[in-house]
C-alpha cells in the first residue's frame, strides 16, 4: 500500500495533518499553480490508455442497430482477458444465476443478448476501474462496484419509472461512465491524499469543491471532456457533467437526475467505501420533483439496493 493510503485505511486519521498546514501547503493555495494543474489534468484526457479504443469499440457494437450475437462473440474471442472479466461477472452472485455460464454463446441465451451487450461494456471498464481511490474513499474494487451498482440500479429504477427499454439501457451506460473523470485525477488524488480528505471536511463533504480546491478542476467536467472526446452523445456528456449539479444541466433533467439519485444512494450506503468517509450527499428536491417520485419511493429503491449489495462479491 502506498504511503498515502494509511490514512483512509487506518480509519481517517486526518488530525495527523492540520488545517494549517494544507492551507500552507504553496500549490494549494496558489491560484496559478492550481489553474496550471487544472490544465494539467485537461490535457491528461488526450493522453488516457486504451480505454478509448476497448470501450468505444464495444460502444459502437452498442450503438449500431445491426449489431448481434455473433459480432460481440467475433469481438470477444479476440480478448480472452475481456470474455474472462465478461464471465466473472456474469457468474458473480450479484446476477444469482442458477447454473454457471461458461461461454459467451450460453450467456446470450441466458441473460439475453440486450443484456449481455451492457454486461461487455462494464466488463470492458472493470480493469480501468476496479483499483483503490483512497483520495475518493473507495477500497480495492469500490470504484468498480459503485460504478457498476449505479449503472444496474439506475437502468432497474428506470424500468420501475416507466421509461422505455432504450432509455433504461442508456441509463446503464450513463451510470458506468458517470465518474470516468475520477480515472484521470486519481493519481494526483491519492498522491495528496490527506489534502484531498481535508479539503473533503472543509468543503462540508463536498468531493467537487474539494476537488476544485486541490486542483482547480472537478471530475464532473474532466469525465464530460473525456465523454467529448469519445463522441459520446450530448445527453452522454450532459449527465457526465452535471450529475452532481443537476440543475444546471440544460435538456437532459431527467436523465440527470437519475443518476443523480443513484449516485446519491450508493454513496449513502458507503458500497465499496471506506466506513466513515467524509463525503456528503444530500438529494435536491428538484431531483424528486423531475422524477416524480415520494420519499417512500426512495426508501424503497434504498432497501433494494441494501439487499442486492449483500450479494456483492470482486467480479
Ligand atoms: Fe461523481
Ligand atoms: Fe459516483
Amino acid at each position: 500500500m502506498k504511503k498515502g493510503h494509511t490514512v483512509v485505511a487506518s480509519g481517517l486519521n486526518t488530525k495527523a495533518f492540520s488545517k494549517e498546514q494544507v492551507r500552507n501547503t504553496p500549490s494549494l493555495t496558489n491560484v496559478v499553480a492550481k489553474k496550471r494543474l487544472g490544465e494539467e489534468m485537461i490535457s491528461k484526457v488526450d493522453d488516457l490508455p486504451s480505454l478509448p479504443t476497448v470501450v468505444t469499440q464495444i460502444l459502437n457494437l452498442i450503438q449500431d442497430e445491426q449489431s448481434n450475437a455473433s459480432n460481440f462473440e467475433k469481438y470477444l474471442r479476440q480478448d480472452q482477458g475481456l470474455t474472462a472479466r465478461l464471465l466473472r461477472i456474469v457468474n458473480s452472485s450479484f446476477f444469482g444465476l442458477k447454473h454457471k455460464v461458461t461461454s459467451i454463446s450460453q450467456a446470450v441465451v441466458i441473460i439475453g443478448y440486450q443484456s449481455l451487450k451492457n454486461l461487455v461494456l462494464a466488463a470492458s471498464t472493470s480493469k480501468f476501474l476496479e483499483g483503490a481511490f483512497p483520495g475518493y474513499g473507495f477500497k480495492e474494487q469500490g470504484l468498480w462496484q459503485h460504478s457498476f451498482m449505479v449503472a444496474s440500479w439506475s437502468q432497474k429504477i428506470a424500468i420501475k419509472l416507466g421509461w422505455a427499454k432504450e432509455e433504461a439501457e442508456e441509463m446503464f451506460v450513463a451510470g458506468l461512465l458517470h465518474d470516468i473523470g475520477k480515472l484521470v485525477m486519481s493519481s494526483y488524488v491519492t498522491e495528496h491524499c490527506q489534502e484531498m480528505i481535508m479539503f473533503i471536511i472543509e468543503s462540508k463533504g463536498d468531493v467537487c469543491k474539494a476537488e476544485s480546491a486541490l486542483m482547480g478542476v472537478d471530475h464532473a467536467e474532466i469525465g464530460a471532456r473525456i465523454a467529448q472526446k469519445w463522441n459520446f452523445s450530448n445527453q452522454l456528456v450532459n449527465i457526465i457533467k452535471y450529475h452532481h449539479n443537476i440543475e444546471e444541466s440544460s435538456g437532459s433533467e431527467k436523465e440527470v437526475s437519475l443518476i443523480n439519485l443513484v449516485n446519491y444512494l450508493l454513496i449513502k450506503g458507503q458500497y465499496g467505501m471506506f466506513e466513515n468517509f467524509p463525503i456528503v450527499l444530500s438529494l435536491d428536491e428538484f431531483c424528486k420533483q423531475t422524477l416524480n417520485i415520494t420519499d417512500e419511493n426512495i426508501e424503497g429503491y434504498s432497501q433494494e439496493i441494501h439487499a442486492s449489495a449483500e450479494n456483492w462479491e470482486e467480479c
